[in-house]
């Protein structure tokens, strides 16, 4: 998610520093390239020499006597963003006074982008009214603030002002980057394949793994929609991803329709069963009866229902397709859809249960080939794609 990336991790002085240090290895886990900036009270807490093995370079602690002319803004340049973690009373204090005698403060007054604090002090410290003055003073000049959470303490204590976790820190400065492009946008996907019972332990199925699906939801949960994620598969675990496991078609078209009315953006990344027993038998169908008849019949269209609504949310179907993605090129009329995105899963590395995909996207205006990427590249070019389609 944060792949090119250059993430300027700040750490101050707070017993949460420790912490930190799983942050920084989070973040170039993530893809990013990570540089340290170290308060010289938070050199209390950790060694410079932990940051400097996680990330690959050694910290930066002095605004002055280093050979750089000018680190901060040698800094502010090079950052995308800046998160401060933990981030303690008076480092707050000092970047809502705009106080910047020391390297952190001075190059967050000279960074343009966004800025994510994640607050670590005692109870008494959080509530006292010049923390509260200053958070408000941040919030309002733009500052991301993530947590504190309540829970254990420093010396033994309980209480509010515990620093966010390195994975909610690691969610805020995705979404910081992506500027929440999409908050406000209510959000369907269906993923995965559903599961037609035969009898009680058989089922027709498909190949999909929900992967693409996941990655499409927990893409668009990240910069700012609150998301619906009717599936089948194990699903991702996200703040704004409401998730309604499902297992047939019939469950399928039911969830997603019912979430589907008055919602923006539905998009149909599920391989649904075009076909059901008609009549699943009620006991497990034994060997000795010899082969049995399947009747089949239709399920619902979840796509089709949907198009139907007035006024309808903005449309993205999917279509699996073997032997090239020609065939998926009438489909975007013919299901009435906004976007039509076609993937050929017989190619190898790429398509069912793979991490990756290559598909060709129909719109209005044409086709477009991606080529092999990640499924949450492709999910977030997919995202930019619908951003500019519903803003024409
Ligand atoms: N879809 C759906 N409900 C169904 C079947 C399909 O919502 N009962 C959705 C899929 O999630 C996908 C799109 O419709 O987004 C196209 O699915 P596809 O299987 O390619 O469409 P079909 O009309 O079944 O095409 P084919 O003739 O290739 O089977």
């Amino acid at each position: 998610m944060l792949g090119g990336r250059s993430v300027l991790l700040g750490v101050t002085g707070g017993v949460a520093a420790f912490k930190a240090a799983y942050l920084a290895r989070r973040l170039v886990e993530s893809g990013a390239t990570v540089r340290v900036i170290m308060t010289r009270a938070s050199l209390e807490f950790i060694g410079p020499q932990t940051m400097a093995a996680i990330t690959g370079s050694p910290p930066y602690t002095e605004l002055f006597g280093t050979e750089t002319v000018s680190p901060h803004t040698e800094l502010a340049a090079w950052a995308d963003v800046i998160v401060v973690a933990p981030a303690t009373a008076a480092t707050m204090a000092r970047m809502a006074g705009g106080e910047s005698d020391d390297l952190l403060v001075a190059t967050i007054l000279a960074f343009t982008g966004p800025v994510v604090v994640a607050p670590a002090m005692h109870t008494e410290m959080w509530e006292h009214p010049a923390t509260r003055r200053n958070v408000t003073v941040l919030a309002a000049d733009g500052i991301h603030l993530v947590g504190p959470v309540p829970g254990p303490l420093a010396g033994g204590d309980e209480g509010m002002g515990r620093m966010a976790e390195p994975e909610a820190i690691l969610e805020a400065v995705i979404a910081a980057l992506h500027g929440g492009d999409l908050a406000g946008w209510s959000v369907v996907v269906s993923a995965g394949g559903t599961r037609e019972p035969v009898d009680p332990v058989r089922f027709l199925g498909n190949r999909s793994s929900g992967k693409m699906g996941n990655a499409i939801a927990l893409t668009a949960a990240r910069r700012g929609a609150a998301v619906t994620l009717v599936t089948t598969a194990p699903a991702p675990t996200h703040p704004r991803i409401s998730v309604v496991p499902v297992d047939t078609a019939a469950e399928m078209a039911a969830a997603v329709w019912e979430a589907a009315a008055g919602c923006d953006v539905a998009v149909f990344a599920a391989a649904v069963a075009d076909f059901r027993p008609a009549e699943p038998a009620p006991t497990k169908l034994r060997r000795a009866d010899g082969p049995p008849e399947i009747r089949l019949e239709s399920t619902p269209d979840i796509l089709a229902g949907v198009a139907a609504l007035q006024p309808r949310p903005f449309l993205v179907g999917f279509a699996a397709e073997t032997g090239g993605t020609a065939a998926a090129a009438g489909k975007l009329t013919a299901k009435g859809v906004d976007v039509l995105v076609a993937n050929d899963v017989t190619t190898p590395g790429i398509g069912f249960g793979a991490d990756s995909n290559a598909v060709t996207v129909f719109t209005a205006g044409g086709s477009e080939e991606w080529p092999r990427q990640s499924k949450d590249a492709i999910a977030n070019r997919l995202w930019d794609l619908v951003v500019r389609a519903r803003s024409h």
